[in-house]
């Protein structure tokens, strides 16, 4: 890992700029702080930021890799909009996701019109939609920086262009094989991490977005992967959630192609790690050596996301997913006599074009027969530019939502009955965080990704503590150092 501090003091912001690229990152960071510094005299108080993340855990990390950028250049940290600079970070998997960033933005205007100094920038996957652009650049004109999910590492340079100009900057990449690494991140929380072990998407189901807004799969080398994690560990992290949209196929196209079951046995070896988690897996590249290697290991722990998104052959074809309802079932039967403590959550879309009765029905049996820990249930958003966008069976909202509902309770009263079957058991939690609504206990979570009320206090938050599960309360525990 570079040291940033010693980097960040080496730079002359006057000289030329580094050709490699983490080293101009650097560059652009400190020719930033330069520009804030000359502000924060000006305004006559410390300048402010705030990020707001929209979508999923890939989205998460990015995030803070933003604020480890904005805290380099000398901005600090505000607990809401009424920041200097406000950075929406963006997801368009659904259309309520884009619904939200426009209200919100809506709202930025009468807060900009205060301060002199506030500067508003989008990025994520809704940025990288042509349309989107389009109407942010028509309608949303106090909007001062555009960019997408290729370029995130590029903030620091793109920060200096827009202090530079007064007019909006947009900077959207089409795709891209960069992959930058030993960038500034500043973690939400100091005892686990999100780290990318790949980016991007080649699969194209029908309906998903992703693969158009985050381009095709690249991994990062294990190496790199591997160094990252004991500069955490190092820090104080103890549990890491492997992030990418397919897993599974990590490292198939690495000059020195490497399984994600094996990159998952050299990260056991990491002394001061606990516990590995990772997601999303897709069913078609779940091999039985993963399964094995997950068995028989102590660190990674025994949760399985694994997305059905139906449960009928016929709609799995349309949907392009290569697994049919019989595969899928068999899967997850192997999965569970590998390891018959396992947790299985998944995800499941209703209402994609053409869902008849009898296809929700299937997914409803496999709903039944897999008995899922917990799912994810999502009533199915058309994407402009994708396949199914375009097929002409669209699914009418009210019988969408009938069998939406009638899948969430099936779902959830399942859900439950799996959650209660580790009453009185002791479990290993580990400590995320003092209790919400009472400071008298704290909140961990289980192996198996279950909650855990326990009593407490702050002096516990990222240990591993052996807790006795006193009363299942649906989806989570009261319980009490064992
Ligand atoms: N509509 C509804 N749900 C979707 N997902 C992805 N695309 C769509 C869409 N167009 C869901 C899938 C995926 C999860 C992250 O989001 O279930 O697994
Ligand atoms: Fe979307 Fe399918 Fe890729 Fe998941 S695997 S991100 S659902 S295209």
């Amino acid at each position: 890992m570079l040291e940033n501090k010693d980097i960040m003091k080496e730079i002359d912001i006057n000289g030329i700029e580094p050709a490699d690229e983490t080293k101009r990152q650097y560059y652009y960071m400190a020719k930033a702080a330069k520009y804030i510094k000359e502000q924060e005299e000006q305004a006559g108080r410390k300048l402010t930021y705030y990020v707001q993340n929209f979508g999923c855990q890939m989205n998460a990390r990015d995030a803070e890799k933003l604020a480890g950028v904005l805290e380099k250049i000398g901005y600090v940290e505000a607990q809401d909009e009424n920041a200097d600079f406000v950075i929406y970070n963006t997801c368009t998997v659904r259309e309520n996701a884009n619904l939200k960033v426009y209200g919100r933005l809506g709202h930025l205007r009468g807060i900009k019109r205060k301060n002199p100094f506030m500067r508003i920038g989008l990025c994520g996957c809704m940025m990288q939609e042509s349309q989107v652009v389009e109407k942010i650049k028509k309608s949303y004109r106090h909007v001062d920086l555009i960019f997408g999910t290729h370029n995130v590492f590029k903030l620091a340079e793109l920060m200096v262009t827009m202090l530079e100009q007064n007019q909006m900057v947009i900077d959207i990449w089409q795709d891209t094989d960069k992959i930058v690494e030993d960038l500034p991140t500043e973690r939400k929380y100091k005892f686990k991490s999100g780290i990318n072990i790949m980016f991007g998407c080649n699969n194209f189901c029908t309906y998903c977005i992703v693969p158009y807004v985050r381009g095709r799969e690249r991994s990062r080398k294990p190496e790199d992967i591997i160094r990252e994690i004991k500069t955490l560990v190092a820090d104080g992290v103890v549990e890491i959630m492997l992030l990418g949209q397919n897993v599974n196929s990590y490292g198939k196209n690495l000059d020195e192609p490497v399984s994600f079951a094996k990159l998952l046995e050299m990260m056991e070896e990491i002394e001061g790690l606990e516990r590995i988690r990772f997601m999303t897996s897709h069913p078609k590249d779940l091999s039985d050596e993963l399964i094995e290697v997950m068995a028989k290991s102590k660190k990674i722990c025994r949760h399985l996301h694994l997305p059905l998104q139906s449960g009928s052959s016929r709609l799995l074809k349309e949907m392009n997913r290569r697994y049919d309802k019989e595969q899928y079932l068999k899967l997850a039967g192997k999965i569970k006599s590998a390891m018959p403590d396992i947790s299985l959550t998944t995800d499941i879309i209703i209402g994609f074009p053409g869902e008849t009765e009898e296809d929700f029905l299937d997914t409803l049996d496999v709903v039944k027969k897999v008995e899922f820990d917990n799912a994810f249930t999502f009533i199915y958003s058309k994407r402009t530019g994708t396949p199914a966008a375009t097929y002409e069976n669209q699914v009418p909202e009210d019988v969408a939502k009938d069998r939406f509902n009638r899948l969430l309770k099936e779902v959830q009263e399942i859900a439950r009955k799996k959650a209660s079957v580790y009453e009185n058991t002791i479990q290993q939690v580990l400590v995320e965080e003092v209790n919400e609504q009472d400071s008298a206990l704290v909140t961990g979570r289980m192996s198996n990704n279950l909650l855990v009320h326990f009593p407490g206090d702050e002096s516990m938050i990222g240990t591993m503590q052996e807790v006795k599960l006193k009363e299942c309360k649906g989806f989570y525990y009261i319980g009490e150092q064992a």
